[in-house]
């Protein structure tokens, strides 16, 4: 029996060690050590061996039954190992193929015009300052002297939410409310939405505004010329002008409408021209010298103080910098409309 363990055991080994797959190799160890494999059939004809022959054959089979366990162990890692190198050969990532760009959304035009225009006057030393959309009718209209029975209340359609309480007109509310807080000086922007009752292709019930104050010692009407000359050049190009037309806005004295000349046709207006239909100018913003009425309310009192202020609509920078023809698209959540930006 010795003899016969031997011989299987011998050709096990060698078979296991040439055994060229995994599934080979299991079907080897079944064949081997499997209830039926060949060294249990080989043990069943213990019972016929003599009592003092047993325990060496036994160990003659456990023998074996080791080295092949140590063998089958030995070659499955090798396999294994093969078969591992050959998947990731074949499964290789090619680092070089493009990926697929996923899709990625953009700031709103509204929202880059705004910022656009706030770092303008941050450089000149302007602080951002925001203030409620829904405002009190005080400071809306009384603090900034449009008293109840001003006709200028009549010009903007305002938006009631209840008994003195408003949605905000325009954001010179902010003034009022800035200069309360704190003493001056004050130089501050103050961005956000405000809400009048009108709707067609240039206006909308929902638009936006850049409220500018500067209130100082000694600050004059050159000096908010300078700032607006600034804005402009910085916003339309290096050659744009600025004029001021005579205006009244209650809040200020005197008053000004504020025009650059086209940034497209420039000194030589043409009849066709697209952005300022051959004026030659645009208007783009509402200016003036802080009225005293208001540095009086804020209790602002010291010699020689004054100030300057200014509202800008966003949404018509926005128009004449990108020529869109209808302020409705741009609360329209077109993407056809909005991708262009
Ligand atoms: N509040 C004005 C409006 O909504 C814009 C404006 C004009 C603001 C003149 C000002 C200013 O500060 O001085 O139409």
């Amino acid at each position: 029996m010795i003899e016969k363990l031997d011989v299987i055991g011998k050709q096990a080994l060698e078979d296991l060690k040439s055994a060229s797959s995994l599934e080979l190799l299991e079907q080897l160890r079944v064949s081997l050590l499997g209830k039926k494999g060949a060294l249990s059939e080989v043990l069943k004809g213990l019972g016929a061996v003599s009592a003092d022959e047993r325990p060496k054959i036994g160990a003659a089979a456990n023998e074996w039954k080791r080295r092949i366990e140590e063998t089958l162990e030995a070659r499955k890692a090798q396999l294994e190992t093969v078969a591992l190198e050959a998947q990731l050969k074949s499964q290789r990532i090619d680092t070089s193929i493009p990926s697929r760009l996923s899709h990625r959304g953009t700031h709103h035009i509204i929202t880059r015009t705004t910022r656009r225009l706030l770092q303008t006057f941050q450089r000149l030393g302007f602080d951002v300052t925001t203030g409620p959309e829904v405002e009190t009718e005080f400071l809306n209209f009384e603090a900034v002297n449009i008293p109840k029975d001003h006709p200028a209340r009549d010009m903007q359609d305002t938006f009631f939410m209840g008994p003195g309480v408003v949605l905000r007109t325009h954001t010179s509310s902010v003034q009022m409310r800035t200069m309360r807080s704190r003493q001056w000086p004050v130089r501050i922007v103050c961005p956000g939405a405000v809400y009048r009752s009108d709707h067609d292709a240039t206006h909308s019930p929902m638009f936006h505004q850049v409220e500018g104050l500067w209130v100082d010692r000694g600050i004059k009407m050159s000096d908010l010329k300078g700032v607006l000359a600034f804005f402009a050049r910085e916003t339309f190009g290096p050659e744009v002008k600025v004029r001021l037309r005579p205006s009244y806005f209650p809040f200020v004295e005197p008053g000004a409408e504020v025009d650059v000349s086209c940034f497209q046709c420039g000194t030589k207006p043409v009849s066709t021209c697209k952005v300022c239909r051959g004026s030659g100018w645009l208007e783009i913003l509402g200016a003036g010298m802080v009225h005293p009425r208001l540095l009086e309310l804020a209790g602002y009192s010291g010699d020689d103080l004054t100030g300057f202020a200014f509202g800008i609509g966003i949404e018509r920078i926005a128009m004449i910098l990108h020529g869109v023809p209808d302020l409705r698209l741009m609360f329209s959540g077109d993407s056809r409309f909005l991708n262009q930006f």
